[in-house]
């Protein structure tokens, strides 16, 4: 795992949605693992503006979700195919066949999360998993205690992730209690991986995350277990890291982040 601490949460955007984007000039075929949520969105603005200002191609990607709510459908603005649409998918050249998330409204949710599994594999498995942070550590929907080699599967949330996401909710009660999500094993199976997190309120979460032990309570602690995971973070997440100057001397130091040391002064975000 490497960490690496930015000055604020659009300059943390704007490294991941630059690595992702080198990823995609590197191999245009990118199958692309996709995460939802607040944090994510000026990532997706900020490859949305790559994409209309420097021509970043995304007719050849394919991308995979981590999760989707149960029991909504696809054109409800809660739904995470709707987010998905609405800060990205809308924006760039992807085919929308190349576009996966699991299938909330399947009446076998479990013969779905299979074939969700089995739809990774064919594409060859994912290159580039993005994932952000929920306040009690869950990566995709896996929620504490879920099975570090846990695959996709129908999990039910906690009653703190409930309280959290439903704001995003027109009408809060409308949120579903249960959504499918990939499992740990199944982020953990991918090549590279990206850890993104910004603000305050992630800090503590952060810190047992990266520097904790390893545990089903915490399910990011899993992510030490990955030989390629990158951390992105701002300085406000940074603030209860123990290792804070060592994580700043590998960006001012590490040949990899030379070229993205010298950031724009203020990435420029498009409103959409
Ligand atoms: C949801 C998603 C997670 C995401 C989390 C963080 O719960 N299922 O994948 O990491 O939100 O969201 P935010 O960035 O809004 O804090």
């Amino acid at each position: 795992m490497e960490l690496v601490i930015q000055p604020d949460a659009e300059r943390a955007a704007w490294l991941v949605a630059s690595l992702v984007a080198k990823a995609l000039r590197q191999k245009p075929h990118l199958v692309l693992g996709l995460a939802t949520g607040r944090t994510m969105e000026q990532v997706y603005r900020q490859l949305v503006r790559m994409h209309r200002d420097e021509g970043l191609d995304f007719s050849l990607c394919r991308t995979f979700n981590l999760d989707e709510y149960i029991g909504l459908r696809t054109d409800h603005p809660g739904s995470y195919r709707y987010y998905m649409d609405h800060h990205f998918f809308n924006h760039i050249n992807i085919d929308s066949r190349n576009t996966f998330l699991p299938d909330g409204m399947a009446t076998n949710l479990q013969a779905a999360c299979r074939r969700y599994e089995e739809t990774i594999l064919e594409f060859g498995g994912i290159d580039l998993q993005l994932l952000g942070i929920g306040a009690d550590g869950h990566i995709g929907f896996n929620e504490p205690l879920s099975a570090l080699y846990s695959r996709t599967r129908d999990k039910a949330l906690t009653p703190s992730t409930i309280a959290v996401n439903s704001t995003l909710f027109k009408h809060p009660g409308e949120m579903p209690k249960r959504a499918i999500t990939m499992g740990v094993g199944t982020i953990l199976d991918a090549r590279t991986i990206i850890l993104l997190v910004s603000g305050k309120a992630k800090a503590e979460i952060l810190a047992k995350a990266v520097e904790g032990p390893i545990t089903a309570m915490v399910s990011a602690s899993a992510l030490q277990l990955h030989s390629k995971c990158r951390v992105v973070v701002d300085e406000d997440a940074a603030v209860k890291l123990q290792a804070q100057d060592y994580y700043r001397w590998i960006f001012e130091n590490e040949p990899d982040w030379e070229e993205f040391r010298n950031a724009p002064p203020s990435p420029e975000v498009l409103p959409l």
